[in-house]
């Protein structure tokens, strides 16, 4: 098995830095040349641009951050490569030509040819698409397939990604291509998840949020969300530059493992103070906004791992939202298995039982006058079932559209009329809740389900983690 020891990275498109392993140690430099280039951009906020040492730690977060949160992804790859399991370093000189962000990471006498080496498209046909979609439903461990891969990203959901050619067909990139979109299957053990976070990012979009651009598209009988990647722009010589992007969880140097706030992850506070002191008052702003549209959506995953900043010279600022879906959606058995949100709301996470105290908690706590959230969390709560139901109108006729429709967009309504309802009154008795909301939700079924007792949906004492990729249950 081969050991890394050395590599180096390069940063929209510049030789940056080198990263090296001494033993249990490992040490991240960035190159004088670089440092004193015009505006040059960080790797990391926690590795801020200076001649200084950077603890192992941090380094070994951000690298970590970098690969699948998905254990038997990593394993496999470890594999395929033939990395000793938990070298992170072999692992990034293996996938290191394409990751989250400008980032580009390779052995130190290969990254100059690496940069400047074209690369090549495979062109992909539809079927292509397809039968790859059809490998990762059967095997959500499948993200790289035998072709000559080499891009990492985060998450725990079966994925891959693809370049958009000019034409508008679809390929695979290799060398120092960019890839352009990501492509998921969605979570199979969750009814229409795929189409329920097209339509729960695009109902954010509807309202005026900065939310990355999605697509439900078919690829023969196979569907899939497209998501472009806001990391990547073309420009005016028409190739893909890479913005820097880097998650919330890399931004404190945290390991991966600690993305939900219940794993000893940031929450609420922390990142607002972190985007008000590393970005601006906007990104904070915006942010706040997220999270109370993500609890009026009944989105349960929207953890630390799921917001980043966008890095460029000196500047940062919150990136658009992406992997924001709805969880609102029934089991087999009626079943609502993810009943509460990733960070807490002034000191509450469960659906439905976020009142005006908790609002008023939340806004001291994101700096915000408490009669702007209750005014913000009020309109938000009245236009969020309108726009997941515009968003639904977008899209041609199907089941998967209708049993949205029919079975989720109603709980949407009903915790966001709950949540109208809880501004000014309690739903506790003495401090507690008897019966919790969505426990009333499941009881009153939606006349005119179209949910299919048969949909082949697992059944209920399965994990609650969202998407298989972390090892706690939070719910
Ligand atoms: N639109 C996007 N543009 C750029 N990077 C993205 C975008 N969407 C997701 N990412 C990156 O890819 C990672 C995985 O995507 P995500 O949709 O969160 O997958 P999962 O559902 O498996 O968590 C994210 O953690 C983020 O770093
Ligand atoms: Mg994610």
């Amino acid at each position: 098995m081969t050991k890394v020891t050395e590599l180096a990275f390069a940063l929209y498109g510049r030789r940056a830095g080198t990263i090296v392993r001494d033993r249990s140690r490992i040490g991240l430099s960035y190159d004088t040349s670089y440092l004193t280039s015009a505006d040059p951009t960080p790797l990391s906020l926690s590795m801020p641009l200076s001649t200084d040492a950077y603890p192992t730690r941090s380094v070994e977060a951000f690298l970590k951050g970098l690969l699948p949160d998905h254990e038997e992804v990593r394993a496999r790859w470890s594999r395929r490569f033939g990395v000793r399991p938990g070298d992170t370093l072999g692992l990034i000189a293996a996938i290191g030509a394409d990751t989250a962000g400008a980032a580009v990471f390779a052995a130190p006498d290969e990254l100059d040819d690496l940069l400047s080496r074209p690369g090549a498209v495979e062109p992909l046909t539809e079927a292509d698409i397809a039968s790859r979609l059809r490998q990762l439903r059967q095997d959500d461990g499948a993200w790289h397939d035998e072709h000559d891969e080499h891009w990492s990203l985060a998450g725990g959901q079966g994925k891959f990604t693809l370049v958009r050619r000019t034409d508008g067909g679809w390929a695979l990139p290799s060398g120092s291509i960019a890839s352009t979109h990501i492509v998921k299957p969605g979570i199979s053990r969750i009814r229409s998840q795929a189409l329920a976070e097209h339509v729960s990012m695009r109902a954010l979009a509807l309202l005026g949020l900065d939310v990355a651009t999605t697509e439900h598209v078919l690829f023969d009988d196979q569907p899939a969300i497209v998501v472009t990647r806001y990391d990547r722009r073309p420009n005016r010589a028409g190739t893909v530059v890479r913005i820097h992007q880097e998650d919330m969880v890399q931004a404190f140097a945290m390991d991966p493992s600690r993305k939900y706030e219940a794993d000893r992850g940031p929450g609420v506070g922390a990142i607002v103070n972190r985007l008000r002191a590393a970005a601006d008052d906007d990104s904070a702003v915006r942010f706040t906004d997220a999270t109370i549209a993500g609890y009026l959506l009944g989105a349960p995953d929207g953890h630390a791992k799921n917001y980043s900043m966008l890095l460029l010279g000196r500047a940062a600022r919150l990136a658009p939202l992406y992997d924001v879906s709805t969880g609102l959606v029934p089991s087999a058995t009626g079943r609502l298995r993810y009943g509460s949100a990733a960070m807490s709301i002034g000191g509450e996470r469960a659906f439905g039982e976020v009142e005006a105290k908790h609002w008023v908690r939340f806004a001291k706590v994101v700096g915000q006058p408490a009669d702007a959230i209750l005014q913000r969390v009020r309109s938000l709560a009245e236009s969020v079932p309108d726009a997941f139901r515009d968003a639904i109108r977008e899209l041609p006729r199907s089941e998967d559209a209708t049993f949205l429709s029919a079975v989720v967009l109603p709980s949407i309504a009903a915790l966001d009329a709950q949540t109208v309802t809880g501004l000014t009154s309690s739903r506790r008795t003495g401090g507690r809740v008897v019966v919790p909301f969505v426990r009333t939700l499941e009881a009153t079924p939606v006349t005119g389900t179209e949910a299919d007792p048969d949909d082949g949906i697992e059944p209920d004492d399965e994990t609650d983690a969202w998407d298989g990729g972390a090892v706690t249950s939070h719910r």
